[in-house]
């Protein structure tokens, strides 16, 4: 646990912080740790996997305690801001050692990002495929801020040989589970808008979301964005290990639902896909009146949403939605349509976004054995009464 006691001691870090909200409002998050708070729906509590009902994805920020958490292992059971140190080390001129202060002190860069995890949408692949069964809420959107990843390196002095950097967290591994551990091409670890992020939605980041600082690798699946960043490696090639390879792989050639796949014709999961959400009416509302109010979401990871639309004739025909104003590059869409229904009865209505790589929700989601990223038209069943 990390006490209001270390943040208050924590003078320096408060300073060097002041362009956002100071840090002892963090300790009012503190709530979130306990599983099931504020509507959140329990996936797990033996490593806190928590899922954020649809009826929360109609705020264009997400706020902290409806954020989705997905914890692969124990989080770390003691996180002082006062001992915290991130190494910057392999393929670099000056090898680095910085202490949480460094990181605030750097120039800070927000970025409003859609974080989904790459399991989101599980639970509704058929057949069922084992591990963690998301349905629609392991995806939330928050303003990350922190110094840019690049800057960090720019200290450190990449050599041309760098190519990959691996990212790792103080997550508590148990036994002989693999420790959490990717890598991210040099590419996007150098993107303006790649972060090593201490704040979310202005606050200090909650233990939950990674204090004192994680990775934040804009629309891409969330696994990319490693929590309680201690260590950087700069890597000639690709990190080898469990989460790079099984893990976290999409077929080059999806097959048929149930196929088995060949791992070696698999890549490393990446961006974000297209996806859409109907965060109200619910699956299974009773509704009355002569139109109904549909609310939701769109996003598109490293691409934006060009429209999104809605049937309620089982896709024959669609009717374009009003997009919210908010936007901004990786961040989701809000959307909004008024269901006229034309009789009484059941209705099930469906979403689907298209991108501006003209990519469009497909009806079936493109199968893979680990169930990674499920993008099927959203869809939910309501009853409209008389
Ligand atoms: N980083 C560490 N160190 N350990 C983890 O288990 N989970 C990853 C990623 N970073 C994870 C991690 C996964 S799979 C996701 S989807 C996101 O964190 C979730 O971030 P959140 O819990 O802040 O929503």
């Amino acid at each position: 646990m990390i006490s209001r006691r270390d943040f208050v001691r924590n003078g320096a870090a408060l300073a060097a912080a002041s362009w956002l909200r100071p840090w002892p409002e963090w300790s009012a998050n503190d709530a979130i740790q306990i599983p099931g708070v504020d509507g959140m729906i329990v996936r797990s509590e033996h490593f806190l996997d928590l899922e954020m009902p649809p009826e929360f994805a109609t705020a264009w920020i997400t706020p902290v305690n409806h954020f989705f958490i997905r914890n692969h292992m124990h989080e770390p059971s003691t996180v002082d801001a006062e001992d915290y140190e991130l190494t910057v080390g392999g393929e670099v001129e000056k090898p680095l050692k910085l202490v949480l202060n460094d990181l605030l002190k750097m120039e800070p860069h927000s970025v409003v990002n859609t974080l989904e995890c790459a399991g989101n949408g599980r639970g509704l692949y058929r057949p069922q495929v084992p591990g963690v069964q998301w349905l629609k809420g392991a995806v939330g959107t928050a303003r990350f801020s922190g110094p840019r990843l690049r800057d960090v390196l720019q200290k450190a002095g990449v050599k041309t040989t760098g190519k990959h950097l691996m990212l790792k967290g103080m997550d508590e591994v148990p036994g002989k589970v693999p420790p959490f551990v990717r890598s991210i091409p040099m590419e996007k670890a150098l993107d303006a808008d790649t972060l090593i992020a201490t704040h979310m939605n202005g606050s200090p980041l909650t233990k939950d979301h990674g204090f004192p600082a994680r990775a934040l690798v804009p629309g891409w699946v969330g696994a990319a964005s490693c929590k309680w960043l201690s260590e950087i490696q700069i890597l000639e090639k690709e990190y080898e290990g469990n989460f790079m390879k099984p893990a976290y792989r999409f077929p080059n050639h999806p097959g048929r639902p149930g196929e088995a796949i060949d791992l070696d014709d698999t890549h490393p999961l990446t961006s974000l896909q297209v996806k859409s959400m109907i965060a109200t009416p619910l699956d299974g509302s009773v509704v009355s009146g002569r139109s109904v109010d549909l609310q939701g979401v769109a996003w598109a990871g490293e691409a934006e949403i060009r429209k999104v639309e809605v049937s309620s004739d089982d896709g024959a025909t669609w009717h374009t939605a009003r997009l919210g104003r908010d936007q901004a590059r990786y961040g989701w869409r809000l959307w909004s349509y008024s269901f006229k229904p034309t009789h009484a009865g059941e209705y099930m209505l469906l979403s689907r976004g298209t991108d501006s790589r003209g990519r469009t929700q497909p009806g079936t989601p493109a199968w893979n054995p680990s169930g990674y990223l499920y993008n099927a038209v959203d869809r939910v069943k309501i009853h409209v009464q008389a």
